[in-house]
C-alpha cells in the first residue's frame, strides 16, 4: 500500500511508524512526506530514512485552496493510495476530503467524540475526565469526526498537567497509530457505516 503522510511539526508518530517500516514490521511505501511547515522536523526524518518530502508554505500561494489543490495534485502525482495525517495542524476543507480517492487517516489525542480540535489534551485536564488517551479515525468532512478505527486510554492522575498527560498519551499514540495502519495495509479493517470492523487474527 502506498501511504504518503502529512505533518506539521515534531513527526514523532511518523517516527514510530518509520521505525516499525524499518524493522520489517509495517508492509507499505512511504511515498511521500509532505508538510505545510519548512522548518518541520517531521520532514528531516523523512529525509533521513529516504523518503522523498515536499514543502507546501502558506506564503506560497494566494489562499488555502490554492495551496490545497497543490497537496491534491501531488498526492495523485505519488500514487496515493492511504494519506496518514500525523499531527497536521491544518484542517482539511470538505473539498479536499470529497476529492481524495483515498482513504485518510487521523490520531488524535483524545477519547473522540470528547474533546475534538485543539489542545484536546487541556480540554481533558479541564474538564476533569479520570481516563483520557488517543483515536486513529477516518478523517470526513468535520472536525475529528469520522469512523473511528482503534483508540487507548491512559489514566488522568491527580497531580497531571498538560505536559504530563501529553506525554502518557504520546507512548500510546506511538503503539495505536502503526498498528492501525498495519491492520489498513493487511484489509483487516472494514466499514460498516460508522462502525469500523477490525478482523483480528485468532
Ligand atoms: C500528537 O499528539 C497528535 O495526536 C496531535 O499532534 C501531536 C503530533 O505529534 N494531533 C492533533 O492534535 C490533531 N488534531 P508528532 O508531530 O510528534 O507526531
Amino acid at each position: 500500500m502506498k501511504v504518503a503522510v502529512l505533518a506539521s511539526g515534531r513527526g514523532s508518530n511518523l517516527q514510530a511508524m518509520i521505525a516499525e517500516w524499518q524493522e520489517g514490521t509495517l508492509p507499505v511505501e512511504f511515498v511521500g512526506v509532505g508538510s505545510n511547515n519548512l522548518d518541520a522536523m517531521a520532514l528531516t526524518i523523512a529525509e533521513k530514512a529516504g523518503i522523498p518530502v515536499r514543502a507546501f508554505p502558506r506564503d506560497n500561494y494566494n489562499d488555502k485552496s490554492e495551496q490545497e489543490t497543490d497537496i491534491l495534485n501531488w498526492l495523485e502525482d505519488i500514487g496515493t493510495e492511504l494519506l496518514i495525517l500525523a499531527g497536521y495542524m491544518l484542517v482539511l476543507s470538505p473539498r479536499f476530503v470529497r476529492t481524495a480517492e483515498y482513504p485518510i487517516v487521523n490520531i488524535h489525542p483524545a477519547l473522540l467524540p470528547s474533546f475534538p480540535g485543539l489542545h484536546a489534551q487541556k480540554q481533558a485536564l479541564d474538564y476533569g475526565v479520570k481516563v483520557s488517551g488517543c483515536t486513529v479515525h477516518y478523517v470526513d468532512e468535520g472536525m475529528d469526526s469520522g469512523p473511528i478505527i482503534l483508540q487507548e486510554t491512559v489514566p488522568v492522575f491527580d497531580e497531571d498537567d498538560e505536559e504530563t498527560l501529553s506525554a502518557r498519551i504520546l507512548k500510546k499514540e506511538h503503539i495505536i497509530y502503526p498498528e492501525a495502519i498495519r491492520l489498513l495495509a493487511n484489509g483487516k479493517v472494514k466499514r460498516d457505516g460508522r462502525r469500523v470492523i477490525i478482523q483480528r487474527d485468532s
